[in-house]
């Protein structure tokens, strides 16, 4: 079966790849608003030390698990059949069908976001009258539900042509342009006037905003962002090819991902205090702000604007689309190898699953909060426990060598492998222990 398998052309292929998975919602959406609710500049930081320290390693851990087994439910294959594995191997099937379905919603409303900033139904009109429309807009059933499905088709189309004919072809292309849309509106922001507010905001640290929660949510949203604790990783993982290096590809995965949430926060902060809106709107912040921000300030008001507007919808719904895919290629891979589908089919069948469990929660807009908040701060962080268990104790020492330093042929991850092990076999499972106790009893 392992022969029939495709892998990623190359190692900036698998880079593109991953951190088209990784750059999604999670950085434009929830990343901005994330450091608006829990300190700012201290989550930022606090951000950037979890995803060296702790996200990486279970990156890298994710990696060595597909491309070990090389299949789909990943871990039953290593684990030599033993039942609890084959169990916890179900669950990263299971679960990120779930996500690719209240992912798709969020998507489609950005997709619609997108529409309405083309025929410039934002400008001139007031932040209330802008809010208004987002509850308007997701409180009618019809038009949410049909944006869902038309994103989710588009993500299921680009699966279906394939691992790399599909998605490594179109997060090539797409990856490169979402890093100049997001510069080119960060420096728009930037430039706003009264935008100084927001970027000291972002840079300034303020030490007294720093508690146990902030390490807590800082934690969640890193594994969130690298796509971590879901399939997602190992799924992609498994079509990393033999000659890759392993620890190359996860640090330029993560590196990028840091670095488009940065930017993000750039193109989005200076806007929301330059127009003297709250930094901490939640999860309407980019729904609610943004448009009014872009499409209503500026000097050149509304024909700049609209245009910043309507390529900051065009990043998300790109953004969202390419993790959108690597949730839905778990799916799909499960399909083609357990069943003998063919890729199409494969995708249709997915499509019709999280279509229809995602028309449930576009008509219930409630239920985002309380599964947002499970999934990424519950069930990412168990299975990422599991997936650093799983590599730093239950897999041998040697096997685990093997992968990341290509059979010992890779002389600088040699080197290191002492430190990555130790990473994964120690520092990550504590940590993620201590945020999950955390999160009770915050
Ligand atoms: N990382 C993506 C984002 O930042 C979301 C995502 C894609 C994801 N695949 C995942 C999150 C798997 C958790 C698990 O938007």
């Amino acid at each position: 079966m392992s022969a029939k398998r495709e892998s990623f052309g190359g190692r900036m292929a698998v880079i593109f790849a991953m951190a088209g998975s990784a750059i999604g919602l999670g950085n434009i959406w929830r990343f901005p608003y994330m450091v608006g609710e829990h300190g700012g500049s201290v989550f930022i930081l606090v951000y950037i030390v979890a995803t060296l320290l702790i996200s990486l390693p279970v990156f890298v851990a994710e990696v060595v698990i597909g491309r070990r087994s090389n299949a789909n439910p990943a871990f039953s294959r290593l684990s030599g059949g033993r039942r609890f594995w084959k169990v916890v191997g179900f669950l990263p099937i299971l679960i990120p069908l779930v996500i690719a379905s209240y992912y798709s919603v969020i998507g489609g409303w950005s997709l619609d976001y997108l529409f309405k900033s083309c025929t410039m139904t934002f400008s001139t009109t007031a932040p209330e009258d802008v809010s208004a429309i987002f509850d308007s807009f997701t409180s009618n059933g019809a038009e949410p539900v049909l944006m869902h499905l038309l994103f989710l088709l588009a993500t299921v189309i680009v699966v279906a042509g394939g691992v790399k004919s599909g998605i490594e072809k179109f997060s090539k292309v797409t990856l490169p342009v979402l890093f100049v849309l997001i510069v080119a509106i960060a420096i728009y922001s930037i430039c706003l006037p009264g935008a100084g507010e927001g970027v000291r905001y972002l840079v300034k640290p303020q030490l007294g905003e720093l508690t146990p929660r902030t390490f807590a949510y800082a934690m969640g949203q890193s594994f969130y962002s690298l796509s971590l604790g879901m399939g997602a990783i190992i799924t992609y993982g498994s079509y990393v090819s033999k000659k890759e290096n392993i620890l190359a590809s996860s640090a330029g995965t993560a590196v990028s991902d840091l670095l488009f949430a940065i930017l993000a926060g750039f193109a989005i902060m200076p806007a929301v205090f330059a127009s003297g809106l709250e930094p901490g709107a939640g999860p309407g912040l980019i729904f609610r702000s943004v448009p009014y921000v872009f499409a209503t300030m500026g000097a050149n008001a509304p024909v700049v604007s609209t245009i910043v507007a309507v390529l900051f919808f065009l990043a998300v719904v790109v953004a969202a689309m390419t993790s959108c895919i690597s949730l839905v290629e778990v799916g799909v891979a499960y399909l083609v190898e357990k069943f003998g589908m063919k890729r199409p089919l494969a995708s249709a069948l997915i499509f019709v699953l999280c279509g229809g469990a995602g028309v449930l929660c576009a008509l219930n807009s409630t239920a985002f909060d309380r599964f947002d908040w499970l999934s990424s701060n519950i069930l990412l962080l168990l299975m990422a426990l599991l997936v650093v268990i799983f590599v730093g104790f239950v897999m041998k020492k040697e096997d685990v060598r093997d992968e990341i330093t290509n059979s010992g042929s890779l002389k600088s991850a040699e080197k290191i492998f002492p430190l990555v092990y130790f990473l994964i076999r120690w520092v990550a499972p504590v940590a993620v222990v201590l945020i999950f106790i955390s999160n009770f009893i915050l």
